[in-house]
């Protein structure tokens, strides 16, 4: 298995380029399903997760062309409508082939999800809103059975979540573009990435209004053509540099990212102390003043996002003064705290909350990744720490981050993988 050793105490100095979304990619893959003409991607991030993607579209019949950076999917040949257990397993977005596959070809079979490192994750809001659509759902063996009767299409409906969904926001949008009539969706994600999945859906013909805000209407079509889509900037993994290098005491400018999509984030920075420039795609930051906490609270977009929480915590052990941070979106999402206190972070919890205390430096020591932003945080810390880190388990950090010991290298951290 591999793993990561950082020398901490180097600042992060330079210039680094920021990837494609993750979290847009994703669902942008997935729409693939959607047409029998060609999905042309470019900005593509090489990250685990979109080669698990492929593997899984390909299962299906999608006959996928890669280049660097660029993905040309083409779905004439489906022949299996269905998602497997050990996909949906080791990478919940699996569930986005749901809606375009029951939209285009009236069933599909999805593996339910079950448990994941922070939290149970349930599906619930994409089913009920399927039904809502006219889908007959029942749940065989472990997976979720889609069906629309006598071979129909699925009906326009209007569709309020209970709970705020990205995924579920995005697999409605997708089956809806098909559907017979007007579909609206109510209470629905404002995510940048539900954005960028509608505005790929309309450059191939689809008729969606509102996506950006909590009311989504798409009107269904007949069919959707080919198109071609360049994928958004990495919101997350702009937010994880500009966290590292305010953590090292450094200076960097990040390029093809949009300072927009980062309100909350780069608020936060500038609360602990950072100078912040934002240019056209461009965002700098150096830290010339002593940290300090913040407190936080994790929320649905705009508000602070839940994937950046391990990392500003990791900021906020290292920050003069103590630090309130609330999780309000997976019920657990703190397992990087026991790591961080292996490092000598004064962490205390109580349910849903974090206190942290600030002190004034970490202790490098072999820790473990346990999940995505988890593993991000922990580089964080081991760039901070004196001495060395070993993070082990790096798989999660492939499945979000391309290639970051590169781009951290890059910017003269000293860190390596180690096999
Ligand atoms: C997406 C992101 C993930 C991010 C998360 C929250 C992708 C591929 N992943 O995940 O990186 O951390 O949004 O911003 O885009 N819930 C239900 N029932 C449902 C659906 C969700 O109860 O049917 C709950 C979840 O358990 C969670 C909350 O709603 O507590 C938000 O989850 P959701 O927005 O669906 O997260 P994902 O779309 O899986």
């Amino acid at each position: 298995m591999q793993k990561l050793a950082i020398q901490g105490g180097n600042s992060l100095r330079g210039d680094v380029r920021i990837s494609g979304a993750k979290n847009a990619a994703l669902p942008i893959m997935c729409a693939s399903l959607l047409s029998a003409d060609t999905l042309h991607l470019s900005n593509v991030p090489d990250l685990h997760d979109v080669v698990t993607m492929r593997k899984l579209l390909v299962q299906m019949g999608v006959n996928i062309v890669v280049r660097e950076g660029e993905l040309s999917l083409h779905g004439a040949q489906i022949d299996k409508l269905e998602a497997p257990y050990d996909m949906v397993k080791t990478m919940r977005a699996s569930v986005l082939v749901l809606g375009p596959l029951i939209a285009r070809f009236g069933e599909a079979r999805v593996s339910l999800p079950g448990g994941c490192a922070i939290g149970s994750r349930p599906v619930d809001q994409h089913i009920k809103g399927l039904q809502a659509m006219g889908a007959i759902i029942s749940i065989e063996h472990g997976y979720i059975h889609a069906q629309v009767p006598q071979g129909g299409k699925l009906k326009g409906a209007r569709i309020f979540f209970d709970i705020v969904s990205v995924t579920g926001t995005e697999n409605l949008m997708m089956a809806a573009t098909l559907a017979k009539g007007s579909t609206v969706l109510e209470n629905a994600a404002r995510e940048p990435e539900v954005v960028d999945l509608a505005h790929c859906l309309i450059a191939m013909g689809a008729k969606i209004a509102g996506a950006g805000s909590d009311t989504i209407t798409i009107t269904g079509v007949e069919k959707l053509h080919g198109a071609s889509h360049r994928i958004m900037p990495d919101r997350i993994e702009s937010g994880t540099f500009l966290v590292a290098a305010a953590a090292t005491q450094g200076n960097i400018v990040l390029h093809d990212t949009r300072a927009d999509i980062l309100d909350t984030i780069l608020e936060k920075l500038i609360e602990a102390g950072a100078h912040i420039r934002v240019g056209k795609d461009e965002i700098a930051l150096s830290m010339q003043v002593a940290l300090k906490s913040v407190n936080l609270r994790t929320a649905p977009y705009p508000a602070f996002p839940t994937d950046m929480q391990a990392q500003f915590m990791t900021l906020n052990t290292i920050a003069e003064g103590s630090a309130m941070m609330v999780e309000t979106i997976f019920e657990n999402r703190f397992m990087h705290v026991q790591e961080l206190r292996r490092l000598g972070a004064q962490i205390d919890i109580e349910g849903n909350t974090a206190l942290v205390r600030g002190t004034p430096k970490l202790e490098g020591a072999t820790v473990m990744a346990t999940d995505l932003r988890a593993s991000a945080s922990l580089v964080i810390a081991g760039l901070v720490a004196e001495g060395e880190t070993i993070i082990d388990r790096i798989y999660h950090l492939d499945r979000g981050y391309e290639r970051i010991e590169a781009k951290l290298s890059q910017l003269g951290a000293n860190i390596r993988r180690i096999k």
